[in-house]
């Protein structure tokens, strides 16, 4: 069982650095980069799921048994890698409290560090939540870490006129933060609907959407793409989707943080990686209201290019202003466009 917060916590200040930071993650641009050691991975997802920064501190640690584990924890760093040391910082930032109460008895906390430098299991799936769109997002295994480069949508929703009034939908929500990022910039007529076919990610993001309190304005439902928005097609002002997109052959070459730990369903686009865009696609102009518009994340330029010539093309009648969008490393990484 997650548990809940009614409130979003405050972010403690040495978390507040990562923004600051490259990370290392993107499953957009992870292809082949790093390439995937033999070696296959022992960590077993955690007995407790609730993410370790939402337990409560309940586990009281003398000083110099917290001060002797920090000295193991950084023994156990290779030299090739100074940046598990500001991990290992903010890891007991996020597990303790200045009056030595810990979210973890210690020996989890050794197997949780263990994992991460051992096993290359992410840092977020470690402390639990990633920091996006300024949220801090719970994440756990089996949901796909929010990206950097995702962020974008959140403008781009942004430009739409009239967009704090509307009804959006988010396809493959994930942790839901792009629904709850959305869904925060609404009036008080606007909603999200969500959708995800993995009963994890539902979860993971019924329990974002509550601890931002939005319960009133973003339903997360379970089932595929837009089988579960049946009674709102038609009256959608947008759709939003990152859907797994990377080729099936591209995904042994991910980096191991990613191709290892994160889940396949988030990754997988098929053959080419267009299964579920064109999915998406097909959809678009029975779920869109006219004027509507839609955004959606893709593998970059080959796929962007590929989908704004081919929505162009086969279905003119239906949309205008069909373009490819750069992201913040000048790859085109979204396709946007308004349903006439
Ligand atoms: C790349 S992840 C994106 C997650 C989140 N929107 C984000 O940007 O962090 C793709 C998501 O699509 C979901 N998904 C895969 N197949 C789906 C389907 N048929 N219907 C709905 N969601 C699906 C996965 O479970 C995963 O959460």
């Amino acid at each position: 069982m997650l548990s809940l917060s009614a409130r979003p916590i405050l972010l403690p200040k040495p978390r507040l650095r990562r923004l600051l930071l490259p990370r290392p993650l993107s499953a957009a641009t992870a292809s082949a980069l790093t390439p995937p050691t033999p070696r296959t991975p022992t960590t077993a997802a955690p007995a407790d799921p609730t993410p370790l920064f939402l337990r409560p501190p309940t586990h009281p640690v003398p000083p110099a048994a917290l001060e002797a584990f920090r000295r193991r924890a950084a023994a156990l760093v290779p030299p090739s890698a100074p940046h598990l040391h500001r991990h290992l910082r903010w890891f007991l930032a996020d597990a303790s409290t200045p009056d030595h109460l810990l979210r973890a008895p210690l020996d989890e906390l050794e197997a949780l560090w263990l994992a991460h430098v051992r096993d290359r299991r992410p840092f977020q799936y470690v402390v639990g939540n990633e920091h996006w769109g300024g949220l801090v997002v719970a994440v756990r295994d089996g949901v796909l870490i929010p990206r950097p480069e995702t962020e974008a949508v959140l403008d781009m929703v942004r430009a739409v006129q009239g967009f704090e009034g509307g009804w959006w939908a988010d396809l493959g929500t994930g942790s839901g933060a792009i629904a709850v990022a959305v869904a925060r910039m609404l009036g008080p007529h606007g909603r999200v609907f969500a959708t995800d076919v993995s009963e994890v990610a539902v979860q993971v993001a019924r329990l974002n959407v509550q601890r931002y309190g939005l319960q009133d304005k973003v339903e997360i439902r379970h089932g595929s793409w837009f089988e579960p928005l049946e009674e709102v097609k038609g009256k959608l002002m947008g759709v939003i989707s990152n859907p797994p997109y990377i080729p099936t052959g591209d995904l042994p070459g991910l980096q191991p943080e990613v191709g290892w730990h994160e889940p396949k369903l988030a990754l997988d686009g098929g053959k080419d990686g267009l299964d579920h865009l064109l999915h998406i696609c097909e959809g678009l102009s029975s779920a869109l209201k006219p004027g509507g518009f839609f955004v959606f994340e893709t593998n970059g330029n080959k796929q962007s290019e590929f989908l704004v010539d081919f929505i162009s093309t086969k279905w003119s009648s239906s949309f205008r202003n069909v373009e490819a969008v750069l992201d913040f490393a000048d790859i085109k990484r979204f396709v946007r466009g308004y349903r006439r």
